[in-house]
């Protein structure tokens, strides 16, 4: 499918995981395609990917946490292919695995940082850029842990929850100018973020993809690909009626 022929799509988290697939789908349906993240080699190692199939790609390197260099960056990707069309808040991490009543204030904001403030930066930068072509498509990821509980990562719970409120509340100011947002949430995916997760399990990295696996009733864990391709979806004029809304792929997780 070609749904994004020439629209310029940011990545933030661009460098791995559910975030390169993204960059991957996105340039199979046409687009043109910026990879933003903190590691750099990977970073470019997904570019490079990309220009050898064909595609106008580039990376910067990104910390979502720093709102002047999100201002700039975006900027520089504008000035570079000439618009922006599509963002997708993807750049994200797990943070501590505590009981709430242990993690430190330190832990927190850590989480918060990433994962909520980086994704209202990036809105900011985005939102200025997004007028300018006439609209354009917002997609945050969020998780499964914004909809449900679950006791294991709570600052992670929280700020997935922010998100999925933020993308309604942004999808009801920005409608009126053709922005259109909307949140993600993924189940278990397995990426590097979750296998770190599951390394540092107590119950070893085996039983716990085991554990994860069962939790979904489609029966494992799901590939970067399955969220990438909902992600095209919402960055594309097949979803032109969709703001404000949430789209779940779990595997039946949240279905119970
Ligand atoms: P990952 O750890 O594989 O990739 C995250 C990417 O974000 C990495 O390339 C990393 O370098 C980048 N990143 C981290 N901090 C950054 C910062 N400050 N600025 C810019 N880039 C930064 O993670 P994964 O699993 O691909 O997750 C992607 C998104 O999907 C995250 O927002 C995550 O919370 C969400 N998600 C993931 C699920 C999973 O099971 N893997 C489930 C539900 C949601």
């Amino acid at each position: 499918m070609q749904r994004l022929t020439d629209k310029v799509c940011a990545v933030t988290g661009g460098a791995h995981g559910i975030g390169r697939a993204t960059c991957k789908r996105l340039a199979q349906e046409g687009a043109r395609v910026a990879v933003l993240d903190i590691t750099d080699e990977e970073g470019r190692a997904v570019r490079d990917d990309l220009a050898s199939d064909g595609t106008d790609a580039d990376y910067w390197h990104l910390d979502v946490t720093d709102e002047t260099a999100v201002q700039e960056t975006l900027q520089a990707v504008a000035e570079r292919f000439g618009r922006l069309d599509v963002l997708v808040n993807n750049a994200g991490i797990s943070g501590v695995n505590k009981a709430p009543h242990e993690v430190t204030s330190e832990e927190w904001d850590e989480v918060m940082a990433v994962n909520v403030r980086g994704v209202f930066y990036c809105v900011k930068a985005a939102i200025p850029l997004l007028r300018k072509a006439g609209g354009g498509s917002i997609v945050n990821l969020s998780s499964i842990y914004g909809i449900v509980g679950a006791p294991d990562i709570p600052p992670y719970h929280a700020s997935k929850g922010a998100v999925r409120e933020m993308s309604k509340t942004d999808a009801l100011f920005y409608a009126p100018e053709g922005i259109r947002v909307n949140s993600v949430h993924p189940g278990f995916i397995w990426t590097p973020l979750v296998k770190a997760m599951a390394e540092a399990s107590e119950e070893g990295k085996d039983a716990f993809r085991r554990n994860l696996d069962d939790l979904h009733p489609i029966g494992h864990v799901g590939a970067p690909e399955d969220i990438a391709a909902g992600i095209a979806y919402l960055a594309s004029d097949d979803a032109k009626f969709v703001t404000g809304s949430e789209l779940v792929i779990d595997g039946g997780y949240t279905a119970h």
